[in-house]
């Protein structure tokens, strides 16, 4: 059987060089033993990612991170101490002993400690961090539980660890400490505000880009792509262009009036941007899933996930 909880079969097999999809709270990572740079390529190959395409590593401490000679400064580390494990990244100085493969030759190195129990018992068994990107095909929407990594996946990884759906629902928030001055790389599953409250400062967010800068990649325009093409906007407008049995849509906290109801996605009938993070993916997925012309999502109140989720619909829609 591919999918299963034994954390201990996870342990062996990413010993030994074999591809994982591990659950966190944000998504589904495709992980290999980060110190085998051999490993580290099937995930590219696997995901058909371009290996400009830097990976971040997982364990499930700081000072795990620490011994293998990576660095944090002051606020990195306060950072880390108040919401690691959560969904956040760092982006810090690497180390000689972190293969080149793994973060694409750049002189920083991205960190995490996902926040998830399964995957910190599977953390705590093996001594080596694990590189994991999100475990769906490069630039397709990510995967929340096991079913969609199976769906995708399955013949490409040697196991899968079902830890059930992903609470969050968004990809980690990452920030860079590569320069002196902490900047915002990635809008994720932990909202600005609270990361700001704990530097007492604003970040950098002329760091996130949307041209085709090999230094991010995921921030590429086009990302989190549906097949079916998505558009970012007010449902209204497109009516005059669709008829209404061609239309998907995505939206905030209760659907539109003259579309069919089986055609609309919401994501938080209790009007919680939480809940619509946790719930965005599978909805992108399900959307994708009908048999319509266009999927529109409405946009969110860009506040706290809000922001997040606006990114990816954007991500999603763009060039559409
Ligand atoms: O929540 C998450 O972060 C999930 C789970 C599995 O941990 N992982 C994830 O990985 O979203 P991925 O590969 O899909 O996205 C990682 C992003 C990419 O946009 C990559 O460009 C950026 O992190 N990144 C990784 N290493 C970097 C580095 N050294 N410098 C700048 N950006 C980096
Ligand atoms: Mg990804």
């Amino acid at each position: 059987m591919k999918v299963g909880s034994n954390i201990n079969l996870a342990a062996q097999l990413l010993a030994q060089g074999k591809l994982v999809a591990i659950p966190t709270e944000t998504v589904y990572g495709l992980a290999a033993n980060a110190f085998n740079a051999n490993a580290v390529a099937h995930i590219y190959t696997v995901k058909k990612r371009p290996q400009f395409n830097p990976l971040i590593i997982h364990s499930n401490t700081i000072e795990k991170f620490i011994n293998w000679g990576i660095t944090f400064n002051k606020d990195a580390l306060k950072l880390a101490e108040a919401f690691m494990p959560g969904p956040i990244t760092l982006v810090l100085p690497t180390s000689e002993n972190i293969p080149q493969i793994v973060n694409a030759g750049h002189s920083a190195v991205a960190i995490r400690i996902p926040n998830h129990p399964l995957t910190l018992e599977l953390l705590a068994l093996i001594d080596f961090p694990v590189a994991a990107p999100s475990a769906n095909p490069s630039g397709y929407v990510s995967p929340t539980n096991a079913q969609h990594v199976l769906n995708q996946l399955e013949n490409e990884v040697d196991y899968i660890l079902d830890g059930g759906p992903c609470n969050v629902g968004l990809e980690s928030t990452i920030i860079s400490f590569a320069d002196p001055t902490p900047k915002l790389l990635r809008y994720g599953g932990l909202a600005i505000e609270l990361i700001e409250n704990v530097l007492h400062k604003k970040l950098d967010k002329g760091a996130i880009i949307n041209n085709d800068d090999p230094m991010a990649p995921g921030m590429l325009s086009k990302h989190y792509a549906t097949k079916t093409p998505l558009v970012l906007g007010q449902i209204s407008n497109y009516l005059k262009i669709y008829n209404p049995k061609d239309i998907g849509t995505i939206c905030f906290n209760k659907p539109f009036d003259i579309i069919p109801e089986n055609q609309q996605l919401v994501l938080a009938p209790d009007g919680s941007l939480e809940t619509a993070a946790t719930n965005l993916f599978a909805a992108m997925r399900m959307a994708d899933n009908l048999n319509v012309k266009i999927i529109i999502a409405e946009p969110l109140p860009n506040q706290g996930l809000g922001l997040a989720i606006n990114d990816r619909l954007k991500r999603a829609s763009a060039g559409n």
